[in-house]
């Protein structure tokens, strides 16, 4: 993998994984350290921030980093990139990704989950026959595909999703990721084009966008705002530092089979009232007294039950042994460390927070890139 295309590069996790392969995945092991480039292949939607990844912007900037602002679903754009740089191996994380922007409009959501990933599967599939007919084979390795467990629906109390758990989508997010992997399989079965899967449960940590739980209650906490907990709070996620996430992707581009499907899951089943009451325990403990004195005793007087999500799933949690026993990954945090690094890197970094949210990265964006 010399020229591995990174869909998405300026998200949360799409970023995180930038940073990953290019700072950290030595500590795999020497034979797994990522030696190409990287071509992030981002149309910056309001969760893409480039920004976040000013450090690696600068440091691998051109030689082995190389920013393209473009959007997936313009398949001629995408074409060009396939070309220009040689495209070998693609990661796909680029997707509308929250779901209660999909439940209040969804058609962007199938625009680019569904378009841009045939878009991307049908660059890829050129790319893959061409290296046939020229008799090598070899000059395209891999479409890995990141995608949610929200595609298996919803649990009860018990159980968790496997790789084998039937599809059953519940909202306009899930159900066009759900389309999306199909996708993806049936290039694989239909023209061979080597593919693996990966899906993984609720990601956190650093630059996460804050329209999600975690970042969301996070911020509302520090500034003496409200905590809006959907229903009675008493719904289950399985929650995932992102660095493991990441860790987990790149160890399945390696080792991964090709056409498999690979479950990623923290193995930390947490009501989300649970959450947000971990979340205000931290706060609580690292703000200055003084400062927390002046909105109430305990951050936990801000959270406030609110009206349900409509087809709020009840439950998530993943087996994932597949991804243990088979390319033996461990996560290496647990939420009680994941989490308080988390809530640190929010208090450190309120500068790049108050840029998402007031929008002024769109200008420091047009300084930089032409849009
Ligand atoms: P995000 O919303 O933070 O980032 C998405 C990125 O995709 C942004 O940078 C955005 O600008 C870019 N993008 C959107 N539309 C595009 C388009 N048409 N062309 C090019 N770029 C486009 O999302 P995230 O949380 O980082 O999620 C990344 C992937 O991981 C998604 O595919 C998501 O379904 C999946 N996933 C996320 C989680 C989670 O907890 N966040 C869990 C499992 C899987
Ligand atoms: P979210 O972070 O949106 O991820 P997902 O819906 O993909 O799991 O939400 C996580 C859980 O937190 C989910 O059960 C909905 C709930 N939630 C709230 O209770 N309040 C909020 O303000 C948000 C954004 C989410």
């Amino acid at each position: 993998m010399q020229n591995l295309l990174v869909t998405g590069g300026c998200g949360f996790i799409g970023s995180n994984f930038i940073r990953y392969l290019l700072k950290e995945s030595s500590f795999l092991g020497d034979d797994s350290f990522f030696t190409g480039r990287i071509i992030n292949v981002d149309k910056l939607t309001y969760a893409g921030n480039p920004e976040s990844l000013e450090d690696i912007e600068k440091e691998f900037g051109n030689s082995r980093y190389i920013f393209e602002k473009a959007d997936i679903c313009n398949i001629k754009e995408i074409e060009r990139i396939f070309d220009q740089y040689d495209i070998d191996s693609v990661c796909h994380f680029a997707a509308e990704s929250h779901v209660d922007r999909s439940i209040a409009s969804p058609e962007i959501f199938i625009e680019t989950n569904i378009r841009g990933t045939f878009n991307l599967l049908e660059c890829a599939k050129k790319k893959y026959d061409f290296s046939l007919i020229k008799g090598s084979g070899k000059n395209f390795f891999l479409f890995h595909h990141i995608s949610t467990d929200e595609v298996y629906g919803t649990l009860g109390k018990t159980g968790l999703f496997t790789e084998e758990t039937p599809y059953s989508p519940n909202s306009p997010y899930s159900a066009s990721k759900a389309a999306s992997d199909h996708l993806v399989r049936a290039w694989h079965e239909t023209y061979g084009l080597p593919v693996t899967i990966s899906n993984c449960s609720n990601n956190y940590g650093p630059f996460q966008f804050p329209e999600k739980l975690i970042p969301l209650m996070i911020l509302n906490a520090i500034e003496g705002k409200e905590l809006p907990i959907y229903g009675d709070g008493k719904n289950i996620r399985d929650w995932l530092y992102v660095k493991d996430h990441c860790s987990a992707i790149w160890l399945i581009m390696q080792k991964g089979i090709k056409g498999r499907t690979y479950n990623i899951g923290g193995g930390c089943e947490l009501e989300n009232r649970e959450v947000v009451e971990k979340i205000c325990s931290i706060i609580d403990k690292v703000i200055n007294p003084n400062v927390r004195k002046s909105l109430s005793a305990s951050s936990k007087e801000l959270m406030r039950f609110v009206k349900d999500r409509p087809g709020h799933d009840f439950r998530y949690a993943i087996d994932c042994t597949r991804v243990k026993q088979e390319l033996g990954w461990r996560p290496e945090e647990s939420f009680e460390t994941g989490l308080e690094k988390t809530v640190k890197w929010y208090l450190n970094n309120m500068k790049w927070v108050e840029r998402v949210k007031s929008g002024d990265y769109l200008n420091w964006i047009k300084s930089h890139y032409t849009i």
